[in-house]
């Protein structure tokens, strides 16, 4: 067989694995893709600067461990203490000269975002990749202490202005990545503006964690389109499905079903750090990445916003930001 008979058959079985959303999702689809990857080389990260949210746990904290054991300065946000101290102690046993150090913040509150946001511009002098990961799928409708809705507040409004906040600095250090982690959950759900923090419509926290995603692939466009010119890429990556301790509190009875189907945290951190490592990903941006291969941002029509929707988008969570800042700064 040549090698062009050999990469049709490859793109033939990606294109039917991709149809069959378990097939792609699922472990299966990382075996069968990855047989033909090489290993990721983690050599460029070394010494460059990292923020990621969510490393205390599943997919975050192998991609946190990964980085740090290829020499990144490690720095990353976490809500609990003990949990950061842990990690900390964790990624220093395996590896006694990382560079790791940790901020806190519950990311559900602007306040808290703004103040670690500016905490991290004032201790990192250059920033050069930074990994939107933290995530949370309440089972019933939670209103943050600043009256936002838990997931919208968590997966959406916080990456918007951590993203936004430290998008400078990441200017002045390019090259540079963000890295955005969306769902294929959002593949089920468009845009939904008009009552974001469910106060008026009924309520299903996987519905309002798929629309966070969704809205968060749209930011990623138009972070790109902003930044085209930068040296910053911007990128979307859904990880399939994976276990973690998220998956199995929260959706426990998929957790159950899917079991044996499930990804490994290895495999489910695998596209991350290709994108946040490999040259390719370099050379483009604002698209979504699922197994080291761009893919569609829409499945049967679904959820295809329009430019009036993104600027909508973008001016809600603006006046949302605006609404909950400082008096003095207003
Ligand atoms: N696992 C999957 O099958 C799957 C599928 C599709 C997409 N994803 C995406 O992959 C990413 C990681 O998912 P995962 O399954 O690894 O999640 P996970 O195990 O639930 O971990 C979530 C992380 O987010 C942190 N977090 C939650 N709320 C926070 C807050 N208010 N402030 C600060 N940190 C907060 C958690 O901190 P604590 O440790 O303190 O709780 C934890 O570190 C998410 O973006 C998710 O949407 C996962």
């Amino acid at each position: 067989m040549t090698a062009t008979s050999r990469a049709s058959r490859r793109s033939r079985l990606d294109d039917l694995l991709e149809g069959t959303v378990i097939g792609s999702f699922s472990s299966l689809g990382y075996r069968l893709r990855s047989r033909t990857w090489n290993d990721i080389d983690t050599s460029a990260i070394d010494g460059k600067t990292v923020v990621i949210t969510g490393a205390t746990s599943g997919i975050g904290r192998r991609v946190a461990s990964e980085l740090a054991f290829a020499g990144a300065r490690l720095r990353f946000i976490a809500r609990n203490p003990r949990k950061a101290e842990d990690l900390k102690r964790e990624l220093l046993d395996r590896n006694g000269s990382a560079d790791v150090e940790y901020y806190l913040a519950d990311l559900s509150e602007v306040a808290n975002v703004r103040r670690v946001a500016q905490q991290i511009l004032a201790a990192e002098p250059a920033i050069h990749l930074l990994i939107n990961n933290a995530v949370v799928l309440p089972a019933t409708r939670m209103v943050t202490p600043e009256g936002l809705e838990l997931a919208h507040a968590t997966n959406l409004v916080a990456p918007f202005v951590l993203t936004n906040t430290l998008v400078p600095r990441l200017v002045e250090s390019q090259p540079a990545r963000i890295i955005n982690v969306i769902s294929g959950g959002m593949y089920a759900q468009g845009l939904a503006l008009d009552d974001p923090n469910y106060t008026e419509s009924t309520y299903r926290g996987s519905v309002a964690y798929a629309r966070a995603k969704r809205a968060l692939m749209v930011l990623t466009k138009i972070w790109a389109e902003d930044l085209s010119d930068s040296g910053v890429a911007v990128h979307a990556t859904h990880p399939g499905w994976v276990d973690t301790p998220g998956v199995a509190t929260s959706i426990p009875t998929f957790h159950r079903v899917m079991g044996p189907w499930l990804r490994d945290t290895e495999q489910g951190a695998d596209t991350i750090l290709w994108l946040a490592t490999a040259d390719r990903p370099g050379a483009s941006t604002g698209k979504l990445w699922h197994d080291r291969a761009v893919r569609s941002e829409y499945r049967l029509g679904v959820g295809v916003e329009s430019a009036a929707d993104r600027e909508k988008l973008w001016d809600l969570l603006s006046s949302t930001a605006d609404s909950l800042a400082p008096a003095s700064s207003r």
